[in-house]
């Protein structure tokens, strides 16, 4: 197929390796710095994207902008027919989720989201495993490592305005949709947001705790990017009464152990995985063959609306938007 990439900064590069290991052509690419271009792959360049949709018949756009970008991006696709795969998050607010679901609806294109941890052998196993069991409930952690160098190697990240909050809305949306996908969504949650470590530098948080829905059917989150280094995430679930603890490659079904290796090797920074290379494929094979992708507009929304109802709530019940 013929794709196109919006965004050549660093998870660009992931997509690129994916598409030419899967044979597709990037057809062109967009990026408004014209700096980031001059190593950039593809037949021609661009730095407006409107400018590359007129001129360019392609079957795929790759979305890999910062977030503040995503909604109008992705609608401008839709709008023209062409199919989006976006990076997390699908946008950063509640207008802009409604806004992208209706472009979605009107569109024959197929919209996508990265959420490539659910291709994860391991998630997979467990998302199988817990078919059929009622009682659901889960503890999840993350905690990981942002120094300031971090937020200063891109002007849009540590702001509300453009990256749209912090550790919820970037490193911790993976975890935030795992748990979500595993248990449900609940309708109602309390959270509470800090910034301890880097407040002369952000905006957002670098910490949050979330505790959602009631007794037995919810779950709890904890997020830093203040932690003393990249940890290994870790789920606790409770299914039917049975304890299953999901770290990323190892799961403890009550006292049995099982480790799953991923299928693909992690192409880029650890911390993303290996998954882009499945749900790639996944989302291709959607659009050649009609079949609907999972992982769309409204689906993913799901991850953005706990985080958004978590940033409203202040400690006080909030409810979370459908
Ligand atoms: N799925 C994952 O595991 C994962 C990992 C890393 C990043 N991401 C997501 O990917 C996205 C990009 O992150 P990144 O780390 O690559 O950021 P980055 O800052 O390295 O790259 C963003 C690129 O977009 C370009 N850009 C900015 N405005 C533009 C515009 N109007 N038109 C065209 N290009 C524009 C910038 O010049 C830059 O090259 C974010 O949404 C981030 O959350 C996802």
């Amino acid at each position: 197929m013929r794709s196109a990439i919006v965004g050549y900064g660093n998870i660009a590069r992931l997509h690129e390796q994916v598409l030419t290991q899967q044979g597709h052509t990037i057809a062109a690419v967009c990026d408004i710095d014209p700096n980031k271009l001059k190593n950039a792959p593809g037949e021609r360049h661009y730095t407006d994207l409107a400018e590359m949709l007129d001129h360019e018949e392609i079957d795929v756009l790759h979305i890999c902008t910062p977030h503040y970008l995503h909604a109008d991006m992705i609608i401008e696709a839709l709008e023209r027919g062409i199919n989006v795969l976006g990076e997390k998050p699908l946008c950063i607010s509640e207008e802009d989720i409604v806004r992208v679901i209706e472009a979605a609806e009107r569109s024959k294109a197929q919209i996508g989201v990265c959420f490539q941890n659910r291709y994860n052998t391991a998630n997979q196993a467990v998302k199988a495993y817990l078919q059929g069991k009622n009682s659901l409930c889960a503890a999840a952690s993350v905690t990981w490592y942002r120094d300031a160098n971090y937020y200063r190697s891109g002007d849009w990240r540590g702001k509300w305005a453009t990256e749209g909050g912090g550790v919820l809305i970037n490193q911790a949306l993976h975890t935030l949709d795992l748990v979500q996908w595993l248990v449900g969504m609940p309708e109602t949650l309390q959270g509470q947001i800090s910034c301890m470590t880097l407040s002369d530098e952000i905006e957002v948080e670098d910490t949050a705790v979330i505790l959602a829905g009631e007794h037995n059917h919810g779950f709890t989150f904890y997020a830093t990017n203040g932690g003393p280094t990249d940890c290994p995430v870790e789920i606790t679930l409770k299914a039917d009464g049975e304890w299953i603890k999901l770290m990323p490659k190892d799961v403890i079904y009550g006292t049995r152990h099982e480790h799953y290796e991923d299928v693909a090797h992690a192409l880029g920074k650890a911390c993303y995985g290996s998954g882009h290379g499945a749900l790639i494929a996944d989302f291709y094979d959607c659009v050649a063959t009609g079949r609907h992708f999972e992982i769309d507009a409204r689906e993913a929304a799901k991850a953005v609306r706990l985080v958004l109802a978590t940033y409203r709530s202040q400690g006080k019940p909030e409810i979370i938007t459908k």
